[in-house]
C-alpha cells in the first residue's frame, strides 16, 4: 500500500554536518509555525520512538560495521515512519524532523563510503516514494563546525570523526542539494541567527 499523506500536512527535514546550527533553528521554526496556527510535531533521527531511541544509543556509542550502521539507521526510520511520521502526516499535521534520509546518504554514503546503490534500495524499501516536502540544509565550512563542537566535552561516535570525514559528509549533502533542487534549500549557516530566521520565514511561506 502506498504511504498516503493528508493534503494539509507538510513534512520538513533539517540537515547539516554536526555543528552547523540546525538545532538552534529547529525550535524557532516549530514555534514560528505554531504561531501561524499549524499543528507541529517535532521529532528526530535516529530516534523518535522508544525503539528508535534505543537504536540511537547504540548507533551513537557502539562501534559496528558500516553496513550494520546503515541498516540500523533505516530500521529506526521504518519504526519512526510507522509510529510517528505517517500517522501525524495522515492527520494533517506538520512534521519537522531533525535529520532524515539525506543524513544516511551524507554520513553513511559520503562519510563512510557505503555504496549509494545500497542506500537507495533501503530508501525505497523503508519509505516507498515518500519524500520530505522541504529539506533545510544548514551548510557551514568544516572548520567552523569543528570550532563549535570543540566546546562540547562529550562527543558521540560521529562527532569524534576527523575533519576529512566531515568534509566528505558536507560534500555529499551539497550533492544531494544539487540533485534535488526543488526539495533541498541550502542555508548559509555562517549568517547570524536572526538573518537565518528571516531567510527561513521566506522559504516557509513558499511551501
Ligand atoms: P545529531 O542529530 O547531530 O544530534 P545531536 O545534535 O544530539 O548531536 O546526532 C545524530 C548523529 O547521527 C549525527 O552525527 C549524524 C548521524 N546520522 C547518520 O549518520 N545517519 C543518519 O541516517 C542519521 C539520521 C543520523
Amino acid at each position: 500500500m502506498p504511504y498516503l499523506k493528508n493534503k494539509n500536512s507538510k513534512f520538513i527535514t533539517l540537515e547539516g554536518i554536526d555543528g552547523a546550527g540546525k538545532s538552534t533553528q529547529l525550535n524557532w521554526l516549530a514555534e514560528h509555525l505554531r504561531s501561524q496556527g499549524r499543528n507541529v510535531l517535532v521529532t528526530r533521527e535516529p530516534g523518535g520512538t522508544p525503539l528508535g531511541e534505543m537504536l540511537r544509543e547504540l548507533l551513537l556509542h557502539q562501534s559496528m560495521h558500516l553496513e550494520t550502521e546503515a541498516l540500523l539507521m533505516f530500521a529506526a526510520r521504518r519504526e519512526h515512519l510507522d509510529k510517528v511520521i505517517l500517522p501525524a502526516l495522515q492527520a494533517g499535521n506538520w512534521v519537522i524532523s531533525d535529520r532524515f534520509t539525506d543524513a544516511s546518504f551524507a554520513y553513511q554514503g559520503g562519510g563512510r563510503g557505503l555504496d549509494e546503490g545500497k542506500l537507495r534500495i533501503l530508501e525505497k524499501w523503508v519509505q516507498q516514494d515518500l519524500q520530505p516536502d522541504l529539506t533545510l540544509l544548514f551548510d557551514v565550512p568544516v572548520e567552523i563546525s569543528r570550532q563549535r563542537l570543540s566546546s562540547n566535552s562529550s562527543l558521540d561516535r560521529f562527532e569524534q570523526e576527523k575533519q576529512d570525514f566531515f568534509q566528505r559528509v558536507r560534500e555529499a549533502y551539497l550533492r544531494r542539494a544539487a540533485q534535488f533542487p526543488d526539495r533541498v534549500r541550502v542555508i548559509d549557516g555562517r549568517q547570524s541567527v536572526d538573518a537565518i530566521q528571516t531567510e527561513l520565514e521566506v522559504i516557509i511561506s513558499t511551501i
